[in-house]
């Protein structure tokens, strides 16, 4: 390979150059290793995000990415495979009862998920409150259980896209997180390395999202959706509204308990609503033909599930862990809920101990935030809105401030948005 000076790299995006591919390969090989070091890729992250990518840029360093660590091989998995990706956001706990409900419609659905950072939950943090549940399982287990029961939630292991765990860990502390070119690389190089045949994207669009307008959201979904084509992975894209939490649960038990009401027949409708959209868009990517919605009525999901929960060492009947402390907020006064901001109830629930300051933190999973109103409801003076839930009641009152300012009630009823904003093919 090529060897190259690191700042000739650096001030050749600076002045607004495209990177050749041979120089791509390098510095992202080389900052791998440590011979490229944290300063000098933190100043070409910035370059990136200042002068942004051609896609060619894009699709090469994304390759590079993938090169940096190992391939899945799921060639030995019968069904077709078909995985979903969600940018993330607040009382998005959707994988959870969507892996084992297209399972059980016929796909080997490979979801490697990740830990919540920040204001957004990680779907690993809301499983692991399951007793006895185990996130990291070899690539053998891994594959044995996609095979044997179709669906598999899991941590992404050490081996896929290394590149992209260093330089996500450097973009977090330097302000580069927000490059169109780096997240797109960032979570289709882990995708594509993880061996699905099709994948999904939803992308969320709000206030409780990395995306906060729409026109940046059509930007990451087409972009993404590209190198998974040019990649042979059958990709599509949701646009999602994230300016509400989705569902009524926001933490790590209680959005497993929402789960499991959907899989049940139950839960709330936008759960219901999204979970069924991924699902079709996923049966229909990898080639299946059937109907998410009588599958989940037939109580087969929930079989799924259950088997996909014990095979990981968990027990699905185990009760789910209580915070030790519930206060209420009420309304204060008569009127309708004109707004629930996704971010503010995001914030209130990582204040009361469900998310993390530190990747290193652990989590509280009783902790969280209940609603008990959404957008449009009319609400009496003394009405409970919300439960906010905590292990540590010093907690509880930093909470209680954000969750009050994230409600709004006023006279009018909100002209309601849908659900999904756009798709992208
Ligand atoms: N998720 C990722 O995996 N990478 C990013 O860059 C952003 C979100």
């Amino acid at each position: 390979m090529s060897e190259f000076a690191a700042v000739d790299v650096i001030r050749a995006k600076r002045d607004g150059h495209t990177l050749s591919d041979a120089q791509i390969d390098w510095v992202v090989d080389a900052y791998t290793r440590g011979a490229v070091a944290d300063e000098q890729m933190s100043a070409l992250a910035m370059a990136i995000l200042l002068r942004g990518m051609t896609p060619a840029e894009i699709a090469r360093w994304t390759a590079a990415m993938i090169a940096s660590g190992e391939r899945l091989d799921l060639s030995s998995v019968t069904r077709p495979t078909a995985d979903k990706h969600s940018t993330g956001g607040v009382g998005d706990k959707i994988t959870l009862p969507l892996t084992p409900l297209v399972a059980a419609c016929g796909a080997a659905v490979p979801q490697l998920s990740g830990r919540g950072l920040g204001h957004t939950g990680g779907t690993l943090d809301k499983l692991e409150s399951i007793a006895g549940w185990r996130a990291s399982i070899s690539n053998d287990e891994f594959k044995r259980q996609l095979q044997d029961v179709g669906a598999v939630i899991c941590a992404a292991g050490d081996g896929l896209a290394p590149a992209d765990r260093k330089l996500y860990a450097l973009r977090d502390v330097t302000g580069t997180v927000e490059a169109i070119p780096l997240i797109a690389s960032s979570i289709m190089s882990k995708k594509i390395a993880e061996g699905t045949g099709a994948l999904v994207l939803d992308v969320k669009v709000g206030s409780g999202a990395f995306m906060k307008d729409l026109a940046t959201a059509r930007e990451l979904a087409s972009t993404m959706v590209r190198l998974g084509k040019d990649s042979g992975v059958n990709t599509i894209a949701l646009l999602t509204n994230m300016s509400t939490p989705l569902g009524l649960a926001v933490g790590n038990a209680n959005e497993v308990a929402e789960s499991v009401e959907v899989l049940a027949g139950g839960g709330p409708s936008d759960v219901v609503e999204l979970t069924l959209a991924l699902a079709r868009e996923m049966l229909a990517a990898a080639g299946i033909d059937a109907d998410p919605a009588k599958v989940l009525e037939s109580g087969a999901a929930m079989d799924t599930w259950r088997a996909m929960i014990r095979a990981q060492g968990g027990d699905p009947d185990a009760p789910l862990p209580v915070a030790r402390e519930t206060e209420v907020l009420r309304a204060e006064s008569d009127g309708i809920v004109t707004s629930l901001d996704a971010y503010g109830i995001g914030v209130a629930a990582w204040r009361l101990g469900a998310g993390r300051a530190r990747k290193e933190d652990p989590v509280s999973f009783g902790a969280g935030v209940q609603l008990k109103v959404k957008p449009g409801d009319a609400v009496r003076a003394g009405d409970v809105l919300l439960e906010l839930r905590a292990d540590d009641p010093a907690r509880i009152p930093a909470a209680r401030a954000t969750a009050a300012e994230a409600v709004l009630i006023g006279a009018e009823r909100p002209t309601s948005t849908n659900l999904v904003l756009d798709r992208i093919a």
